[in-house]
């Protein structure tokens, strides 16, 4: 890696400005995956031991309407207002305020901090503005080795826009900037690069987790220990265009499963009923199978598919499932996982592996009848020595939720971040930072 990180500067009673990635699933306030938090960990533990004052910022969900602390209505309800007389308008617009300050509340990042504060033997605290009269009292109160959370960074429009004042505030936080939030490396955000690219901060560094990240990605990628299979699943083709292709150029083997499989069956003339179809990606699919031809890579798409006659709604509903040839789904039906067949085959590839790249799902994993094809890919990783990277969302929720999380050799804790990271882009939170 040819970034700095936070080895190469000196952070003694410094104030450190930290962006990470703690936009963690939440039911009811309460945390339901804390690895993006545990992620952080080893960086926020470095900053605290070598005397840093940590301040800490991270965005939470995609929160619309409260900015600056005054919540406004959004285009939608301003809309609905309008619409109506004008002696309704008032207790309409109230009725929608309320409604918005209940729901930001549940974008607040205070969870994160009491959990953060549990971890750190209660040395973190909490500022209930991002930059303004708590937030920057904390920041002027922090002890060598103390921390403070900083609330949801989107709750200030400054942030998603790139905001030079916001820029200028976050920056009166920090001597030393570290970007460790790999998850959000993908975005250009005012605390994600502008705050650096501004020349607002003179010392712009990567953390630990984000050194790990793009190490562990970057060697798979440009040094494999061969085989090396990749596993593409996931809905739509169109979302993993550049992934098929930089891939096909580093992988000896390419496996499609998911829903974007139908798109490439379709494309060799298969009949895939009522599965999903990325029509105007037919032609590309066609290039990507001559690409692996004419580059002596392996494709390998699903031989056999389970499908039912419609989309489960709620999608854990008990369903009927039939097993059918992939080169001949019935009309009326459509696919949605990988058939047993398909589960042997991807297994022998699998097992022949020693690099495996792994990113979405085989199937409806999210129900249980629909889940086989990814819980059988994920017990292959499990049980290979090869070298295992499960890139984040979708199927790094799969492994954590199946309990295969500790046989692999590294999940990535960013979605969008890993997949732009695999396209062969650069990643703007990454490119601000120092070069060593
Ligand atoms: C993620 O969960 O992928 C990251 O936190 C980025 O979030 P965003 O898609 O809302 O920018």
């Amino acid at each position: 890696m040819n970034k700095k990180t936070i080895r190469d500067v000196d952070v003694k009673g410094k104030k450190c400005l930290v962006r990470v990635d703690f936009n963690v699933p939440m039911k009811d306030g309460v945390i339901t995956d804390e690895n993006r938090i545990n992620g952080a960990l080893p960086t926020i533990k470095y900053l605290m031991d070598n005397g840093a004052k940590v301040v800490l910022c991270s965005h939470m969900g995609k929160p619309h309407n409260v900015f600056n602390e005054v919540i406004s209505l959004n285009k939608k309800e301003k809309k609905a207002v309008e619409a109506l007389p004008e002696n309704e308008r008032e207790a309409k617009k109230a009725e929608f305020l309320e409604k918005a300050k209940k729901d930001v509340k549940k974008f607040t990042l205070k969870p994160v901090a009491d959990r953060l504060n549990e971890l750190l033997d209660g040395k973190v605290t909490f500022a209930t503005d991002t930059v303004g009269q708590d937030a920057q009292a904390k920041v002027n109160a922090l002890k060598d080795g103390e921390v403070v959370l900083l609330e949801n960074l989107r709750f200030d429009k400054g942030e998603e826009g790139k905001d030079l004042e916001f820029c200028k505030k976050l920056a009166s936080f920090c001597e030393v900037y570290v970007n460790d939030a790999f998850g959000t490396a993908h975005r250009s955000h005012a605390s994600t690069a502008a705050i650096v690219e501004y020349g607002l901060v003179d010392t712009a560094v990567c953390g630990f987790l984000i050194e790990k990240e793009l190490t562990v990605m970057a060697d798979s990628l440009e040094n494999p220990v061969r085989p090396f299979v990749a596993i593409l699943g996931g809905a739509k083709v169109a979302d993993k265009l550049n992934v098929i292709a930089n891939l096909l150029e580093k992988c000896d083997s390419l496996i499609i499963g998911g829903g974007m499989a139908y798109t490439f069956l379709k494309a060799q003339g298969y009949e895939v009923g009522a599965s999903l179809v990325d029509m105007d990606k037919i032609e590309y699919c066609n290039d990507m199978i001559k690409k692996a031809k004419d580059l002596g890579k392996k494709l390998y798409l699903p031989i056999d598919t389970v499908v039912t006659s419609a989309f489960p709604d709620p999608i854990d509903a008990e369903i009927e499932v039939e097993v059918v040839d992939s080169s001949n789904i019935p009309a009326d039906k459509m696919g949605l996982d990988i058939g047993s067949k398909t589960v042997e085959l991807f297994k022998n590839v699998i097992k022949e592996g020693k690099t495996i790249i792994w990113n979405g799902p085989m199937g409806v994993f999210e129900n249980p009848i629909l889940a086989k094809g990814t819980i059988a890919v994920a017990k292959s990783l499990a049980e290979t020595d090869a070298t295992t990277i499960i890139g984040g969302g979708d199927s790094a929720a799969a492994v954590n939720t199946l309990g295969f999380g500790d046989k692999m050799s590294h999940i990535s804790t960013g979605g969008g971040a890993s997949l732009e990271f695999l396209e062969g882009k650069d990643l703007p939170g990454v490119s601000c930072l120092l070069d060593k």
